[in-house]
């Protein structure tokens, strides 16, 4: 059955993969913006069938595997995640036929670990940091990578840290779905650094339509505890990263993530995670200063997998929920 995005019937879940066609939704922020003259945006990955932006590159990587033949029910993938990108390996590999092993750093929310596991994942959980680095003796790419080496037979690597596919998911289907979204007035675009495959994809083909459109990276202030986005200081690590491809780099405290998270649920009706609420507030600070334009910023999940770190971080959440 072709997939009808008008009617919105479908005949598997893999058909709701946004693109170009079917982009994810553009939602305008008011009541946050300082200025009504700035058009700022969120691009709510979150819609994504499995519930983030690495459902993109998961899905690009999944389809690289089949189509080389590398997958099969004997033979499943093994990938290091601070959560997401584990659960769009997971549910994809599963949905056909696949084994799914994911490591996991200790850190990240109780929430995504049960969520893995209803997934269907088997799970190794390190004591690394939240976001997994590449090149740590004993973290947990390194792991993954010892189970694909180990285990051939069983897993094989996606390796979303090295992959170009991740970039290229985001080449041909973020950017593109921005530009026609904004009907090509788009003048800043906001994202998070994790493997920076977001970043880097959407930042090449926006500049490539109009090199004058600025490309801001929000990263979260050393010592965070936000999943899935590193701090400057550990980008060395992520292959992707191409320093020319973005135009500024903003460090916002990190508490600031949960904080506004919560401002953008109260105030907005958008229930963003805090790795979203962190952009937001590098996104705002750009727009206090600059009278007019339209920025768009990378919703990556919402905040439903977040709740225990929400309380940790905002101890007035959990007064009075107990009865
Ligand atoms: C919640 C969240 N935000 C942001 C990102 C960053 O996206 P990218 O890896 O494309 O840089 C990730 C990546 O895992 C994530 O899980």
């Amino acid at each position: 059955m072709a997939a009808d995005n008008t009617k919105r019937v479908y005949g598997s879940i893999f058909d709701l993969l946004p693109n170009v066609d079917n982009p994810t939704p553009l939602v305008r922020l008011h009541k946050l913006v300082p200025s009504d003259k700035f058009e700022l945006y969120a691009k709510l990955e979150w819609v994504n069938p499995f519930g983030s932006v690495k459902d993109r590159a998961a899905w690009y990587m999944i389809k690289d595997l089949e189509a080389k033949g590398q997958l099969s029910e004997q033979r499943g993938v093994v990938e290091a995640s601070s959560g997401n990108t584990g659960l769009s390996l997971t549910a994809m590999a599963r949905a056909r036929g696949y084994r799914s092993r994911v490591v996991i750093p200790n850190k990240v929310p109780r929430e995504k670990k049960i969520l893995l596991k209803i997934a269907g994942a088997e799970l190794d959980v390190l004591n690394d940091s939240v976001c997994p680095a590449p090149g740590m003796g004993d973290g947990s790419i390194n792991l993954a990578k010892t189970h694909a080496r180990a285990q051939p037979d069983r897993y094989v690597m996606p390796n979303q840290y090295e992959n170009e596919l991740n970039v290229l998911a985001h080449y041909e289907t973020t950017g593109p779905e921005i530009w026609k979204q904004t009907d090509g007035r788009i003048t800043h675009f906001f994202a998070s650094l994790g493997t920076c495959g977001t970043v880097m994809g959407v930042s090449k083909f926006l500049k490539e339509k109009n090199p004058k459109i600025k490309v801001i990276a929000v990263q979260p202030s050393e010592g965070h505890d936000v999943p899935g986005i590193r701090n400057i200081s550990q980008l060395d690590v992520s292959k992707l990263f191409d320093r020319s491809l973005v135009d500024d780099v903003m460090e916002i405290d990190h508490e600031l993530a949960y904080r506004r998270a919560a401002d953008l649920a109260q105030s907005e009706g958008l229930f963003a995670g805090p790795s979203a609420a962190l952009i937001f507030e590098g996104a705002r600070r750009v727009v206090e200063r600059t009278p007019s334009g339209v920025g768009v910023m990378i919703f990556c999940d919402n905040v439903f997998k977040y709740t225990s770190n929400m309380i940790k971080h905002l101890p007035e959440l959990g007064e009075g929920i107990d009865g």
